[in-house]
């Protein structure tokens, strides 16, 4: 996040002696990124948050590839996916490549036996279905319905949910998760035609200081790997952070669509960008408003990226018979566009109440075995008119 924030107690100057009153140090903690070039923030901890008594090669979760390429245009029930009693049990891999990879989950609970921590990837958890907190050692973040969760690289955390209904799209990143450069001036800060600004990003709050020792186990993903750390600190330990570097939430519903009165290409709902893709966000809004307008959009290629949609809620202008977490995918280099009478039917419309997730990688996806579980028939002759 470009955007300095603070919470807790720091030191006036940065790597100076911080006392802790009950005797001795505060511990200093640089979390940082891209060596020590990206973005960072600096940490005060009780206690070292390197005293580990044991590590353990746990489970490999390397998703297993079904389709390694695909010309086909697919579609996937994302409902259909089995809800699971834990969080990292839910999280199911449906598309990668080396640039991201995107899954759904769809867990009851979050055990408190374990934090998590992915240090491979920046991680985008889009809240279909569930509320609770996200908790990490920068503090806490509510969220509910609608909520983008960003999760840099390595930041350990627990999720308390409300309920045990809970639906998630996620991203795993192989770089950090921004939003557009285009939509910021030189300083970082948003310009007056982004669709959202500072205000609408929601960061970490209500810092608690967890002085406990004990064992601590921290799950931590490396190489599809879940390694199992024991720590004799709680990994909340913190009295204080600065920086720049910590996970913050938005909400799908602060996207202020821009509109125009014919129609205008996706990138006018970007929301997202990061390395070998971007995320948009397509909200309720006004349709274009020439007389002639056609609001469907057109047929088109996208010739050098990948395109899924996750629908959220609302009709769909452009599809037929689509769900709740319901994602298509088509592929690069072959056109594709709005369904049979999709066009004609848009026509005249004023306003559409469609929201959904695009996601565009640039690069080819493989299909995993776990999407294939929740693949729709035939999916690519349904432009044939009967
Ligand atoms: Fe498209």
């Amino acid at each position: 996040m470009p955007r300095y924030h603070s919470l807790g107690e720091i030191p006036h100057k940065r790597h100076i002696t911080f006392n802790n009153p009950k005797g001795g140090l505060y511990q200093e903690e640089l979390f940082g990124t891209a060596g020590f070039a990206g973005m960072s923030s600096l940490i005060y901890h009780l206690y070292p948050p390197t005293v580990v008594s044991e590590i353990k090669r746990g489970k490999d979760i390397a998703p297993k590839i079904a389709i390694d390429k695909n010309m086909r245009a697919m579609s996937f029930q994302g409902f259909s996916l089995p809800k699971e009693e834990e969080y990292l049990e839910s999280r199911k891999i449906l598309f990668t490549n080396n640039d991201l990879r995107i899954g759904l989950a769809a867990p009851a609970s979050f055990s408190k036996d374990y934090f998590y921590r992915n240090s491979d990837a920046d991680e985008m958890l889009f809240i279909h279905i569930g509320s609770g907190v996200l908790k990490t050692m920068y503090g806490d973040i509510s969220f509910k319905y609608g909520d983008y969760l960003i999760i840099p690289r390595g930041t350990t955390y627990q999720i308390d949910f409300d309920t045990e209904t809970n639906r998630i799209l996620f991203i795993e990143s192989s770089s950090a998760i921004e939003s557009p450069k285009r939509y910021r001036n030189n300083y970082g800060q948003f310009l007056e035609h982004s669709p959202f600004c500072e205000r609408d990003f929601r960061l970490p709050q209500n810092l608690k200081t967890h002085d406990e020792k004990g064992e601590f186990k921290i799950i931590s993903k490396k190489q599809d790997v879940l390694w199992e750390y024991t720590y004799a600190n709680h990994p909340f330990d913190v009295v204080g952070w600065d920086g720049f570097n910590y996970p913050f939430a938005f909400s799908i519903f602060d996207f202020e669509p821009i509109t125009g009165r014919i129609h205008l290409p996706p990138p006018i709902h970007q929301q997202w960008e990061a390395a070998g893709f971007v995320v948009c966000s397509f909200v309720p809004r006004l349709y274009d408003y020439h007389p002639q307008a056609v609001p469907a959009p057109y047929h088109h290629s996208n010739i050098d990226s990948e395109e899924l949609l996750y629908y959220v809620d609302g009709d769909f202008m452009s599809r037929n018979n689509i769900q709740k977490g319901q994602i298509t995918l088509h592929p690069g280099g072959i056109p594709h566009g709005p369904h049979p009478g999709a066009i004609e039917r848009s026509v005249g419309k004023k306003a559409t109440e469609e929201l959904a997730v695009m996601i565009d990688p640039f690069n080819p996806v493989m299909i995993t075995e776990e999407a294939m579980n929740l693949q729709v028939d035939d999916y690519y002759k349904s432009w044939e008119i009967k």
